[in-house]
């Protein structure tokens, strides 16, 4: 007997947050999905999480946020990384670092305990501590709670996450990538039990360039000209990993990735996203 879990990739934006809202009710009826992660350090205005768009995730159906190198870009989520035990940050940054990097939920049934933990890669990436030994120590910590235990691994390279995949095999039931926002074919369950994907792809406007506007990021690269990054409406699609996972153990015995397509926003912004003014100075694709 196995149960289902979901895990959805970087949620970008109006439109992530929109074909989140249409689709993910409906799918954990369908599949009688008892978890869901999601990473949503994308989804306010494409960058950091707000406390409100924390609170519509959970309505929605999403069970633990994790985040990721732009957990801190909204500041009005710090309170809420410190009081909410269904929010995660990265677990290898500094220990003085608002928030958590691993939580217990329980599952929709009542009947599971889940462990989840947010890591960071090295790779191109900010600076961070080793996420070798952060994912040893809570893998540790939380095997003394939960069976299933599931490790969002936030990096830009693939080989790191391969990497990681391995490392983690056998010791954690899932084992999936997020920050380049594009989906990747390699979903599989590892020899030793643990279901992988170098990437989850992003949850939000593919008609774009990582989610942003794709006239705006050409000039920028064509022509070196400050652009502001808008975020991207058309074309949205949710992907998830869907891991059936046997809860003694803890080990997966099937993963897929699915793709489920929602319909274009009319705006790249509303009110949930509040003051996009504020990403006017980023000039970096951001993921
Ligand atoms: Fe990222
Ligand atoms: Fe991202």
């Amino acid at each position: 007997m196995s149960i289902n879990i979901l895990c959805v990739g970087d949620l970008v934006g109006k439109a992530g947050r929109s074909v989140l809202a249409e689709t993910l009710p409906g799918l954990i009826k369908e599949h009688d999905i008892e978890l869901v992660v999601c990473n949503g350090e994308n989804a306010a205005g494409g960058s950091g999480i707000t406390p409100r768009i924390f609170d519509k995730l959970l309505k929605y159906g999403v069970d633990v946020v994790t985040l990721g190198d732009h957990c801190f870009r909204r500041s009005e989520i710090l309170p809420t990384l410190n009081s909410a035990d269904r929010l995660i940050r990265p677990a290898n940054l500094p220990k003085s670092s608002p928030g958590k990097g691993w939580t217990v939920a329980m599952t929709k049934s009542g009947r599971h305990k889940v462990g989840v933990v947010s890591l960071l890669g090295q790779m191109n990436m900010g600076n961070s501590d080793s996420p070798w030994t952060a994912a040893d120590e809570a893998l540790d910590k939380l095997s003394q709670e939960a069976s299933i235990r599931i490790v969002d691994f936030h990096a830009e390279a693939t080989s790191e996450k391969i990497a990681m995949g391995w490392h983690c095999n056998g010791r954690a039931s899932i084992v999936f990538g997020t920050h380049t926002h594009v989906p990747t074919a390699d979903a599989g369950v590892l020899n030793k039990g643990t279901a992988f994907i170098s990437d989850l792809g992003m949850t939000g406007p593919y008609d774009s360039i990582l989610g942003r506007r794709k006239d705006r990021v050409l000039k920028f690269l064509t022509a070196s000209l400050p652009q502001r990054f808008e975020m991207a409406v058309a074309d949205t699609r949710m992907y998830a990993l869907l891991v059936a996972v046997e809860p003694d153990s803890g080990m997966a015995r099937s993963a897929e990735l699915l793709c489920l397509r929602g319909k274009s926003v009319e705006t790249p912004y509303d009110s949930d996203d509040k003051s996009p003014n504020k990403f006017k100075k980023n000039r970096q694709i951001g993921k």
